[in-house]
């Protein structure tokens, strides 16, 4: 098999966000608030070169209809909603008031609110409740990784074909080779799981902690 290793520095994952549609005001001062307010949980949010690359991806797809699983402080749900046309929708899911209630202030701030509705509760029921048709044209999920099986199939029939799934933290910070714990297993099994899956294309990339991407054939 040929490898092109490359080790990402500091300096250098600077200069590749630099050079790929930076944070702008508001996605910076959403991390600050975020480092400030939950300092023990801050690193959940998405890394900025994946912000860039999910507005990317929305656009890329003419997404029209997008869902998300696991908001959080809004970084993510920010890029998709800023992917969208003014009247496409993303509809988030999510458990936690607290956490939800710094991304409304923020998709305010942006100006994306009207296109974004915010499911509070768990995420597996809430999928359930969604139309049963394939009406989506983008998913992202990024909440908890015993969920992600439940959520990947309630979501891929949903998918239009052609229609684009991302799914966060496929390697685990390399511990997908030798699982530790409960999450690090269900995310091998997930891996296992979504490459036998035939009704998708797939990608895993090495962007931050691994991301899957999926096309619904
Ligand atoms: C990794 S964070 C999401 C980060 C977010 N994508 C961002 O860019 O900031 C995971 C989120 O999943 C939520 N979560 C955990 N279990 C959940 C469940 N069963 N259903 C819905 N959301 C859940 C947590 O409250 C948390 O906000």
């Amino acid at each position: 098999m040929t490898m092109k290793p490359l080790p990402l520095t500091e300096e250098l994952h600077t200069y590749l966000v630099a050079h790929g549609s930076p944070p702008d005001e508001i996605a910076q001062a959403l991390t600050e608030e975020t480092i400030a307010l939950l300092p023990e949980d801050a690193r959940m949010q998405v890394a900025p070169e994946q912000a860039a690359l999910l507005t990317f991806l929305t656009r890329l797809v003419d997404a029209r209809q997008a869902v998300e699983v696991g908001t959080f402080t809004g970084m993510s749900s920010l890029a998709i909603a800023r992917g969208l046309p003014a009247d496409g929708k993303l509809t988030c899911f999510d458990i936690s008031d607290e956490f939800t209630s710094v991304a409304r202030r923020y998709w305010d701030r942006a100006g994306v609110s009207d296109r974004i509705e915010l499911r509070i509760g768990p995420a597996a029921e809430s999928l359930r409740a969604l139309p049963t048709e394939p009406y989506l044209d983008l998913a992202f999920i990024d909440a908890d990784k015993i969920g992600y099986p439940v959520y990947w199939d309630e979501l891929v029939p949903r998918m239009r074909p052609g229609g684009l799934i991302a799914v966060d933290n496929v390697l685990r910070g390399g511990r997908v080779l030798a699982p530790r714990d409960e999450s690090d297993r269900a995310i091998a099994a997930f891996n296992d799981m979504a490459r036998a899956d035939e009704r998708v294309d797939l990608v895993m990339l090495p962007v931050a902690d691994g991301l899957t991407l999926g096309r619904r054939r």
